[in-house]
């Protein structure tokens, strides 16, 4: 015989697994991926191949008005291997026209920002709140962030990064559900789903105040070396 507190317990585990499936399922992925010991080629194949499924999808997504005036989508660039995940904002001109993440003026920094710790760019994953740029560059809009941040949840549950780092006011609220501003919760790592979270300026809000950069500094620091106590 099983107490009912036990049997609520199981009730509460069956209905998290039929979300999860649900949600899986509404990202097109229909079959359960579970973690088999000794195998790691296969999860990481398995990694690729979800990463790649989830792109499709929303390479195609009409969930918010900015699907018309996009031109094209920017999912997101990087390693599923990745240790160390960097959040954006948004697309700007030049993400929008080459539906690549940070390649314009703030792109060029954070490259040298991740060199800076040691890294190189292609090694790490980059991505951004909205996959779509709002048009002239206005901020994301609560209604785009809600219909777009369930893919970004899911490129973080594929690659579970080590550590997030969570670029300016928009990545580091919406990851933290919280509205505190940026400059309250950077320089400490806060978690995400169990995964660190370093939140840190904009480095768009560094061109314009370059003093920035040595809070960015610090915090960079503080991931360099999390990041340097991973053995596996
Ligand atoms: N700013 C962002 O937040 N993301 C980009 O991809 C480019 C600029
Ligand atoms: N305000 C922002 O939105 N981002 C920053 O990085 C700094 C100030």
């Amino acid at each position: 015989m099983i107490t009912s507190t036990e049997r609520d317990e199981l009730l509460g585990v069956v209905r998290k697994i039929k979300g999860f499936i649900k949600a899986e399922k509404e990202f097109g992925i229909d079959e359960l991926i579970l973690k088999q010991p000794g195998k790691p080629g296969f999860i990481e194949e398995a990694g690729r191949e979800r990463l790649e499924d989830l792109s499709k999808k929303v390479l195609s997504c009409k969930r918010c008005g900015l699907h018309d005036t996009r031109t094209k989508v920017v999912f997101g660039q990087g390693s599923k291997n990745a240790k160390l995940f960097f959040v954006g904002e948004a697309p700007g001109f030049e993400e929008d026209r080459q539906g690549i993440p940070f390649v314009g003026r703030a792109g060029e920094l954070l490259t040298r920002i991740i060199q800076s710790i040691g890294l190189k760019r292609k090694n790490v994953y980059i991505g951004n709140i909205l996959k779509c740029r709002p048009p002239s560059n206005r901020n994301p809009a609560p209604d785009e962030i809600k219909a777009c941040y369930p893919y970004l949840m899911k490129q973080l549950e594929i690659i579970r990064p080590r550590v997030i780092c969570a670029l300016g006011k928009f990545a580091a609220q919406t990851l933290l559900d919280t509205t505190k501003p940026i400059s309250r919760l950077r320089g400490e790592f806060h978690t995400w789903n169990g995964i660190k979270v370093m939140p840190t300026f904009h480095p768009a809000y560094l061109l314009r105040n370059p003093s920035g950069k040595r809070e960015v500094w610090e915090d960079m620091k503080k991931i360099r070396n999390e990041i340097s106590k991973i053995t596996d």
